[in-house]
């Protein structure tokens, strides 16, 4: 991965974490993009030492926010022109409904409509960069998403659960979607499910229940073992030609029925554009 240039969402802990410290042992330039610049300074510190790279740089962004995702896309394209490799795996899980600043369902703007945004606004600097690869970190839960254009709110009967796998389905249908219009640019895009690993999102969906988390842990498999087939996805020769596929343990895999609905992904993508105000 020698002069090629990876960013990694959600990079400070967890799977994000790991792949960004495994890409860079592979010799890639890195940018960390993280919510908190504190953990973000000290996530690209201990990736420095371990890695033994010092080619890391970290930017600072809020996916809950179109703003704060439209800064991180200009200040990564001030300093660059190309980029080689896009790593969607910032992500949420929210026990209660909430509304971002924009005026969307936490949950569905953090873990979809944000990673719309951020992949459209750099997908010139990934063509520029190709070949270069798109990867979004969804997870099986999106077997049971249900996905309502008419209800993105989910103002009634939310659930955190309801909320997180309608999100990770709209990652999958816009996986496929975005396969299918850059198709001959030489940029990829897939998506797969990490496994359960013990990492901090489990914490929030438990809420006050969160203590059984740290039991549950030991049942969840390792961030180094939860981060193998996004770093697969992102760096692996096997797949450089591989797009519009989603992968569960670096195997390719049948996602749901519902993520194969082409009619209900272009309708997303038309939705999302407006949403994120995308011509
Ligand atoms: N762990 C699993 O079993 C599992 C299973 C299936 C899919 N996944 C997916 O894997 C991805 C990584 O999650 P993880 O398990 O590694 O959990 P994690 O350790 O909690 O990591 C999530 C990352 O996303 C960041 N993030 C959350 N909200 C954000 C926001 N508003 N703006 C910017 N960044 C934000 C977090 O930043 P902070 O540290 O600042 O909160 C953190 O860096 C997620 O997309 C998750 O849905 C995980």
């Amino acid at each position: 991965m020698t002069g090629k240039i990876c960013m990694v969402t959600g990079a400070n802990s967890g799977i994000g974490k790991v792949t960004a410290e495994k890409l860079a042992e592979l010799g890639a330039t890195v940018v960390l993009v993280c919510r908190n610049e504190d953990k973000g300074r000290k996530a690209l510190t201990d990736i420095q030492r371990t890695s033994g790279n010092a080619a890391l740089e970290l930017l600072v962004a809020d996916f809950a926010s179109f703003d704060s995702v439209k800064s991180l896309a200009n200040d990564y394209l001030r300093g660059h022109d190309s980029l080689h490799v896009l790593v969607n795996n910032a992500g949420v899980a929210e026990l209660r409904h909430s509304t971002t600043v924009d005026g969307f369902e936490t949950t569905f703007q953090v873990d979809y409509l944000s990673q719309f945004l951020l992949t459209n606004l750099l997908l010139g600097a990934l063509k520029k960069g190709a070949p270069s690869r798109v990867v979004f970190v969804s997870s099986i839960s999106h077997f049971s998403g249900q996905l309502d254009l008419s209800d993105l709110q989910m103002a009634k009967g939310y659930s955190v659960m309801r909320a997180y796998s309608r999100a990770k389905l709209a990652q999958v249908l816009f996986t496929y979607e975005l396969a299918k219009r850059i198709q001959g640019t030489g940029v990829t895009a897939n998506c797969l499910h990490p496994g359960a690993v013990a990492t901090n999102i489990w914490g929030r969906p438990l809420g006050p229940l969160s203590f059984l988390a740290k039991f549950g842990r030991l049942f969840l498999m390792s961030s180094e073992k939860g981060a193998e087939t996004s770093v697969y996805l992102a760096s692996s020769p096997e797949v450089q030609q591989v797009s519009g596929k989603y992968y569960d343990q670096k195997r390719e895999r049948r996602s749901s029925a519902a993520s194969y609905d082409q009619v209900l992904a272009q309708r997303l993508w038309d939705t999302s554009a407006k949403l994120v105000g995308l011509a």
